[in-house]
């Protein structure tokens, strides 16, 4: 059958934010479980199970959060595509276990302003706004953090550093340090700190700031940076627009929920200054080639550039308030106040850790598309060989 163009034409727009891997969650913030499949991953790729725990632990334990929390000791179990701690080409599937799983049965009709309620309740036709919370709930970054996670392994494991830290929480000032190269020592740090700054002052300032919000019984957001270091040029492509690494990145970070906005590099700087001044002009030291600047945040022309990617998230304040905000009940079309929910103050640090694991996984599903193939070994070869042919090594 012939397709009409204009059909045609809709079909080759649909951009797809992973090329090669697959990735599907399903489950409900009060369901039994979330359930999670990762396909497309090679065989014989080393899983740190620790790291994976590390990446949940940090998505739920910081200041700032609700009492679930508590309840959300998130332990996972793998159940296929991962045998001794090795993937083995097989689609992974994986579990967390809800410990709250008592569905509320009271329904709801009053949507909280900020939230999928309004719009999904219409939407999907539903006699009550519970389901849309069920789904449309945080809860289920969880396992995406766990999937993304997994796929973090393969450019971890050919030497990428994937590092997130908390950069501003509420009206906190927001200058940045510049960061051209991994150091063990901002890890050290983050890791000691409360919300995960780099920066040992700041917490004392989060705190309060924290403080102040949970007396006024309001709620905040802020802001987070990614970084990947040790990505070598060439990844992503220019080739096309959907190809384009930066559009990739941009669209799995707006998928984090309360993820309003999306810098890369120094875009909101340099877009107020004259054009040589924010080129990254390119040098030889040693017989190394060098930028010395990163304005353009590692990605030029839809590729990585050998430069660190460098990426800045703006997150909303959460929107369930503790004070009642103006709605409407849509079951009876009359103008009523929102009812509180247990709700967290504060999510900026788990962003932190989700964008982390989901800039892994843009650079794990590039790395497949460029040395493709359905074992590390040769993956880690071919790797090898083009940091060699590209004299980056
Ligand atoms: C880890 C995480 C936890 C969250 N927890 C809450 C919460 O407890 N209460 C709340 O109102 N919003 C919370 N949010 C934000 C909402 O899920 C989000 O704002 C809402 O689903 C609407 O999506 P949007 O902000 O992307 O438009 C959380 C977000 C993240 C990333």
């Amino acid at each position: 059958m012939k397709i009409p163009l204009k059909i045609a034409l809709i079909k080759q727009w649909k951009v797809k934010m992973l090329e090669v891997l697959k990735l599907i969650t399903a489950g409900e913030s009060h369901g039994e479980k979330l359930t999670g499949i990762l396909e497309g991953m090679p065989a014989n790729l080393k899983i740190s199970y620790e790291r994976l725990k590390d990446y949940l632990k940090r998505r739920s334990k910081f200041k700032g959060r609700s009492k679930r929390q508590k309840l959300e000791e998130d332990e996972f179990k793998i159940t296929s595509g991962v045998e001794n701690g090795i993937t083995t080409g097989a689609p992974i599937a994986c579990e967390i276990e809800n410990k709250s799983k008592t569905k509320p049965i009271k329904p709801v009709y009053v949507p909280r302003p900020g939230h999928a309620d309004f719009s999904g309740f219409l939407k999907y036709g539903f006699n009550d706004i519970r389901p849309v919370m069920e789904r449309a709930s945080a809860r289920e970054t969880a396992m995406r953090t766990l999937l993304g996670g997994i796929a973090s392994e393969l450019p971890i494991s050919l030497g990428v550093k994937l590092f997130g830290f908390t950069q501003r929480i509420g009206d906190m000032e927001d200058e940045e340090k510049e960061i051209l190269e991994y150091d063990e020592e901002f890890e050290k740090i983050r890791n000691s700190s409360d919300f995960y700054f780099i920066d040992k002052e700041k917490d004392k300032e989060a705190q309060e700031i924290l403080k102040r919000a949970y007396e006024k019984k309001e709620t905040l957001g802020g802001a987070v940076c990614v970084y990947a270091f040790n990505v070598p040029p060439g990844l992503g492509s220019y080739v096309h627009f959907e190809k384009r690494i930066d559009l990739k990145i941009a669209g799995v970070m707006l998928s984090i929920p309360s993820v309003k906005g999306i810098e890369i590099g120094s875009a909101i700087e340099i877009s107020k200054k004259y054009g040589k001044e924010t080129v990254d002009e390119i040098f030889i030291e040693g017989n190394k080639i060098k930028r010395k600047t990163n304005y353009q945040g590692g990605i030029e022309g839809g590729m990585t550039d050998g430069n660190p990617i460098k990426v800045k998230l703006y997150i909303k304040p959460i929107p369930t308030q503790l004070k009642p905000v103006n709605s409407v009940n849509l079951k009876e079309k009359k103008e009523e106040k929102t009812k509180y929910l247990r709700s967290d103050v504060c999510v900026v640090p788990a962003v932190s850790v989700i964008a982390e694991v989901f800039l892994g996984l843009i650079l794990c599903d590039a790395i497949l598309q460029k040395f493709g193939s359905d074992n590390f070994y040769e993956i880690r070869e071919g790797y090898k060989n083009y940091l060699q042919k590209i004299r980056w090594v």
